[in-house]
């Protein structure tokens, strides 16, 4: 997260702002564009400098100014998402901050982290000008996201997409990871466009236009693929994301959007945006507890658990640590194992997924298994599920941790 730079102003209101000044990051890529003396200072600021974020730090009482400055604020630069920085927050107070604009209130003091995390969900989630909500309503957006590199987020999201291709379904992958994108090299499809074509187009977003930036797997998976070179991943901002992300949805039964490692500000968005989630971790001590540091952050940020399916990659490795602790780390049981396969970097290699280069692989099933997760099942001739059928793969044996035979 601390490689978006984040341009704060903050209002104090009753506290000592060298505390205040204090508290706020110290990284890089926090910028302090000032601190502000009440409404018409704010807002003079607000509409002469460049600002991501207003912060109003005050005390939360009910009668004081900072009611006022959070109203004149929101009135005047109603795309700048506020955040009530409070040392204490009594009821009243809170609802009456919400009304005159706030988008969200955290108790101060925090610590810097804390302090940076709140900042980037807020601007993250702020509704742009532009989002309008047209997606279809059984369409799903699945974010498929890890902690760390290289945990297998590229093979799942590549492998989940055919799968639900081969179930019939209409589906895009959008690559996510802007910088190092690889989507592309693990479907063989070569980068003649991309999002960057797309983001340098002008104009408005529509089905037709998205249409023209998407390249077509031979399984009809269609894919927006990553810019061709890492300082293209500027040109796409968090607004044209949210348009791509509301067009697509319209068009397609499934979006999988693969993400680079953390929660940079478009994984947030998206992550905010989405239907569902695949937390993708492999088995070693080290990725477990990033996983777990992955999952409390997605509480943090109030996300459904119910719709987080966790799937533990290499999961057969022997590394010492066994099904009973991966529970304990994680709280919760996998949904999905996927073994160690040496087929699996062959096939990345080739640019042929493993359900298609190896449909027999327990690999393979197990992403039929993950596909038949959020395919939607409908009864089908003979009372038979007809989606379950579609998704199964040859070999449906129940898979657990460590249960996988070598080949
Ligand atoms: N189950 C597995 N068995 C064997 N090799 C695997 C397995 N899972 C992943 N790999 C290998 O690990 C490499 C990294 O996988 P992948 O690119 O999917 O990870 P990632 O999480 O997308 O990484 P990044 O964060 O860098 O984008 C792949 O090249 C693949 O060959
Ligand atoms: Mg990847």
């Amino acid at each position: 997260m601390a490689d978006t730079l984040i341009r704060a102003l903050v209002a104090v209101e009753g506290l000592d702002a060298f505390d205040v000044q204090r508290a706020m990051p110290d990284d890089p890529n926090f910028e302090l564009v000032g601190m502000t003396d009440g409404v018409d200072d704010t807002v003079r600021m607000l509409q002469t400098r460049q600002v991501d974020v207003l912060l109003v730090a005050c005390q939360g009482r009910e009668d004081d100014r900072s009611l006022q400055i959070i109203d004149g604020a929101h009135r005047s630069a109603p795309d700048v998402p506020i955040i009530v920085l409070a040392s204490t927050s009594p009821n009243g107070f809170l609802r009456r901050a919400f009304e005159a604009g706030a988008a969200d209130m955290a108790i101060f003091p925090q610590t810097k982290e804390q302090l940076r995390f709140a900042m980037s969900i807020a601007i993250a989630r702020h509704p742009g000008q532009h989002a309008q909500q047209t997606e279809r309503k059984d369409s799903r957006l699945i974010c498929v996201l890890g902690p760390k590199g290289g945990t297998g987020k590229t093979l799942t999201s590549c492998n989940l997409a055919v799968a639900l291709a081969l179930a019939g379904q209409k589906v895009l992958v959008i690559d996510l990871d802007l910088q190092f994108g690889d989507v592309g090299l693990c479907l063989g499809l070569p980068p003649e466009k991309t999002m960057y074509d797309l983001a340098v187009s002008g104009g408005s977003l529509d089905e037709d236009k998205l249409g023209d930036y998407i390249m077509t797997h031979e399984t009809g998976v269609d894919v927006l693929l990553a810019p061709a070179r890492p300082d293209q991943a500027s040109a796409i901002t968090i607004e044209l994301l949210r348009d791509i992300l509301v067009v697509a949805r319209g068009a397609y039964d499934y979006v999988i959007s693969d993400t680079p490692p953390g929660f940079t500000a478009e994984v947030i968005a998206t992550i905010d945006a989405s239907s569902d989630l695949v937390m993708v971790g492999t088995l070693d001590s080290l990725s477990l507890k990033n996983t777990k540091l992955g999952l409390e952050t997605l509480g943090l940020m109030e996300y459904d658990k119910s719709k987080i399916q966790l799937v533990l990659n290499r999961a057969d490795t022997r590394v010492g640590i066994s099904q009973h602790d991966v529970v304990a780390v994680l709280g919760s049981e996998p949904n999905i194992f996927i073994p160690s396969d040496r087929e699996i970097p062959r096939s990345v290699n080739e640019g042929i997924p493993i359900i298609l280069s190896r449909p027999q692989s327990y690999a393979a099933a197990s992403f039929h298994d993950l596909a038949g997760l959020f395919v939607t099942t409908r009864p089908g001739p003979n009372g038979s599920d007809s989606a379950e059928a579609a998704v199964a793969a040859p070999e449906r044996a129940t898979r657990s941790l460590f249960r996988f035979k070598r080949k």
